[in-house]
């Protein structure tokens, strides 16, 4: 069979760490049977927040960068369609292969489906079943322009053939005729293959931050829910900072740039007050790998990212999410991740019922065998030899 030529499109931070484990599979078993090309949207342009990512996980870097930046939903996706167009036209791919939520996305799947070059799309099913979140329709309309769907979790397997995505569908596949699938979740792959990685190549990451093993939380907050309404955003950091206080714990906080941006701006008080505590710590994204130790290595999480929900399952760590609902419903519904809105309430309750706890949390193995990039790149293949 001739090799396949994917484009692999990434544009936000997780989806850089994301397609770092399709190209590693695709370097360590199909270098013979398929050409990536790597476009970058743009999305995502900090060093900290992109090319850091190239660097550590030994990525390819960008064939393509389109340089989009930050703007409004409308004008961010349109110039990412425009982009990406261009590049597809030249390029003439087999396929394009997306992953998530974001404008990067759905830019991919629009500029895609389109030209009629099959999508494949990596973390399809997810939902919130919250169309206020800008997240939740590039997701539904990502997956109703794919050809080929890899569900991570049985709930977005689900939640696909709830919207008439029939399993039992044979090839050829089409966007008329897509194939759903049940995987892992490639994020495991990552973390698996990272976790020991971590270790040795950042020894001296927390002795350097002067951290200490489970004695202290790890927070990161970056939804526009929660960054962009100053009310929330104030009511969940102060809760916080009063728990870290009581409890006399470090909270770690590796913060996006938009609440950066917010908290200067708006919250300029709070954010003097965060940064003379010593009880938390507000400091630039962090790398992967140190990202992966803070997680491995804190006492409990509190997030609003997809991402670090699932990682805190990775590392068998108590996680509270800043949001009201999950797509990732598996973690709640094992009771280790609860959800708490911005409700100080809910918050302190949450963060005391986990710190307290001396009864040991399960944490089984939701997410795959950690060889779900590998099953997908085959599933690839083999759509193309079927014709
Ligand atoms: C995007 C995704 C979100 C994902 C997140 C991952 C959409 C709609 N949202 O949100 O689903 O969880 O990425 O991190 O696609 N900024 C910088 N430097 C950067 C990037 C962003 O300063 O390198 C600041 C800018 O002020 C920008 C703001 O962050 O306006 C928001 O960036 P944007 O890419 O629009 O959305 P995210 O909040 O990052
Ligand atoms: N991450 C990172 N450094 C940070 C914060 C997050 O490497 O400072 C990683 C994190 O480990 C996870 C991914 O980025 O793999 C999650 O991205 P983010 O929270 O930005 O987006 P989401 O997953 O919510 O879309």
């Amino acid at each position: 069979m001739p090799q396949i030529k994917l484009i692999n499109i990434v544009g936000a931070r997780p989806q850089i760490i994301k397609a770092s484990a399709i190209s590693r599979a695709i370097r360590k078993h199909f270098s013979n049977d398929i050409t990536e090309i790597i476009v970058h949207t743009g999305q995502h342009y900090d060093k900290e927040m992109s090319e850091v990512f190239f660097d550590e996980l030994e990525i390819h870097k960008p064939h393509y960068n389109l340089g989009v930046g930050s703007a409004g939903h409308g004008r961010q996706t349109s110039m990412m369609i425009t982009g990406i167009e261009e590049i597809l036209i030249k390029e003439k791919p087999d396929c394009v292969l997306l992953y998530g939520d974001t404008n990067s996305t759905l830019a991919g799947a629009l500029a895609a489906s389109k030209l009629h070059f099959p999508v494949i799309h990596i973390e399809a099913g997810l939902r919130s079943f919250n169309k206020t979140m800008p997240e939740e329709l590039n997701r539904i309309m990502s997956d109703h322009s794919s050809t080929l769907l890899f569900a991570p979790t049985n709930a977005a397997f689900k939640n696909l053939m709830n919207e008439g995505f029939r399993p039992e569908n044979s090839p050829p596949y089409t966007i008329d005729n897509p194939k759903i699938y049940l995987t892992g979740d490639i994020m495991y792959d990552n973390t698996l293959f990272f976790a020991g990685l971590a270790e040795k190549k950042k020894a001296k990451f927390l002795e350097d931050m002067s951290l200490v093993k489970n004695n202290f939380v790890l927070v990161t907050i970056h939804r526009d829910n929660n960054t962009d309404d100053i009310v929330r955003l104030n009511e969940i950091l102060v809760t916080l900072k009063t728990l870290a206080e009581e409890k006399n714990m470090m909270l770690v906080m590796p913060l996006h740039p938009r609440t950066i941006v917010s908290l200067k701006t708006k919250l300029r008080h709070l954010f003097d007050e965060l940064e003379q505590s010593i009880h938390t710590r507000i400091i630039p994204p962090v790398s992967f790998l140190e990202m992966t130790l803070l997680e491995k290595n804190c006492r409990m999480i509190v997030t609003d990212s997809g991402g670090v929900q699932k990682e805190s399952h990775f590392f068998k760590k108590p996680c509270i999410v800043l949001r009201n609902e999950t797509e990732w419903i598996e973690l709640v519904n094992n009771g280790t991740a609860k959800l708490v809105g911005a409700d100080p309430v809910r918050i302190r309750n949450e963060f005391k019922n986990f710190m307290d706890l001396h009864s040991n949390l399960e944490y089984p193995g939701f997410y795959g065998d950690g060889k779900t990039a590998e099953f997908i790149l085959n599933e690839i293949l083999t759509m193309f030899e079927q014709g």
